[in-house]
């Protein structure tokens, strides 16, 4: 491949010659070479070979407020002059993370009132499944250890997050899942609804989580672990009759509920977080990503009064990282935070960007390729099928990697799920650049039907 820029070349070698990337084939990349990524400003990339493109995915997912935000440099760099690191091991404690911890309990659901820092929401799953069979022992229920989570879920990538998600070919990779970790059915209507309407089969799979409790006696079941929408399972909006129908087992039986707000937390539904959406109460949320807008690496787990309540009478928990609420991450999820709250963002986004978004993919549903379009706040699944009515796929043609591709070379990022397109643009992201980014998507599914048709 010819470059522009010599120097695309060049980091390319050094990839090469000395990168492992995550969930890349080393071989293939090595001989293709990775795109560069140089720059990026509002809701948009350029690479190295000046390609200006438009970040349909917010990075992933964590770009909330936008690329380019100085507050947040500032605010990093600020904090690094003054306390670089410190550990909050020992009995010791530091502002930034105390001001955090009060912030995120001003915005988290009612009764939620204290975090557990991590460096990533995979350690924030970690630590939620350490937490819970730590609870239930004080309790003196010890038993009390599995974990139900749900098929196609996503919880990370760390032993126990890949455990907790139910991404089967991620557990051919090392034996996982481990001991005390079982999967339910999703409630992916498209995909696996059969004959059956999307409400029966929202109320079809819940019951699949009392089935479970039922089958593995409650007294052996520490909690249920569920997005309150599968992100990187491809976007998958539950039917309505779900949410209500999981919150009436919940309420049944003696099990803590964790809700994964990784991807739903901070704004991405137009409410502060996914939970708030459905209405849910979980007793721990698991958060990441759009806490620092992915300016840099924090994540968490955010525990309901009742919980911590239990814990306080457990004497040590035995849990915690070197950089567990870093001072400099710290400071940039509070000017994070800040921006969101005093800029509206999330409220805007709720009032203009989401109605108007869900309204222009919702167009795309006209063509040929096309059989759903679904979405909430700033989510949005395109599936792509031969057949309409059936919902049937063009099997084993790789459609969806024809139509990133396309995506890619037309100056958009969005991201193929086997056949399921997928986007979730910055919470910032203007009218216009909806109109871009829907008008490059229609493009690209034409692009990818008149390969399909040839
Ligand atoms: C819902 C959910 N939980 C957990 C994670 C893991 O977060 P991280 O990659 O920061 O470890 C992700 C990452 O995409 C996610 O989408």
């Amino acid at each position: 491949m010819t470059h522009k820029n010599p120097q695309t070349r060049e980091w390319q070698t050094l990839s090469s010659d000395h990168h492992l990337a995550p969930f890349s084939d080393f071989k293939q990349l090595k001989e293709k070479g990775p795109r560069i990524i140089t720059h990026a400003k509002g809701v948009y990339l350029w690479d190295s070979e000046g390609n200006q493109i438009l970040d349909g995915m917010a990075g992933l997912w964590c770009v909330a407020i936008g690329y380019g935000r100085d507050e947040l440099a500032e605010a990093a760099s600020k904090q690094m002059r003054e306390l670089p690191y410190y550990n909050l091991f020992f009995q010791t404690a530091h502002p930034p993370v105390l001001e955090l911890s009060k912030a995120i309990a001003d915005i988290a659901p009612e009764g939620m009132n204290h975090v557990f820092f991590t460096g990533s929401g995979s350690e924030g799953n970690d630590t939620m499944l350490r937490m819970v069979r730590h609870y239930w022992a004080i309790k003196g229920q010890p038993n009390k250890k599995t974990i139900i989570s749900r098929v196609n879920g996503y919880h990370g990538s760390t032993v126990a997050g890949a455990s907790l998600g139910g991404m089967t070919y991620m557990h051919e990779q090392g034996d996982l899942p481990i001991p005390g970790i079982v999967h339910i059915p999703q409630p992916y209507w498209f995909g696996e609804g059969g004959d059956m309407s999307p409400e029966e089969f929202g109320i079809w799979a819940a019951n699949k989580l009392e089935e479970k409790i039922l089958e593995l006696g409650v007294d052996n079941v520490g909690a249920f672990i569920a997005e309150p929408i599968q992100g990187a399972g491809g976007v998958i909006v539950p039917p309505d009759s779900y949410w209500p129908r999981i919150k009436e087992i919940l309420a049944k039986y003696d099990i803590l509920f964790v809700a994964d707000e990784v991807i739903c937390g901070f704004g991405r539904t137009g409410e502060w977080f996914g939970s708030d959406f459905y209405d849910l109460k979980p007793d721990m949320m698991t958060i990441a990503k759009g806490l620092t807008s992915g300016y840099i690496p924090m994540g968490g787990l955010i525990v309901r009064d009742e919980v911590v309540a239990v814990l306080n009478e457990g004497g040590d928990f035995n849990h915690g990282f070197t950089y567990s609420g870093h001072p400099v991450a710290a400071a940039v999820a509070l000017e994070n935070i800040r921006i969101m709250r005093d800029e509206k963002i999330i409220q805007r986004a709720h009032e203009k960007a989401a109605p108007y978004l869900q309204k222009r993919l919702r167009e795309l549903s006209d063509h040929p390729l096309v059989g759903e379009v679904r979405g909430v706040g700033l989510l949005g699944a395109i599936e792509l099928v031969k057949d309409k009515a059936s919902r049937a796929r063009y099997e084993g043609r790789g459609v969806g990697m024809i139509c990133r591709q396309f995506c890619f070379d037309n100056g958009l990022i969005m991201r193929a799920v086997g056949d399921t397109m997928i986007i979730a643009p910055p919470l910032v992201i203007s009218e216009a650049e909806i109109d871009e980014l829907v008008a490059k998507a229609r493009k690209c599914l034409d692009l990818t039907l008149s390969v399909l048709q040839n």
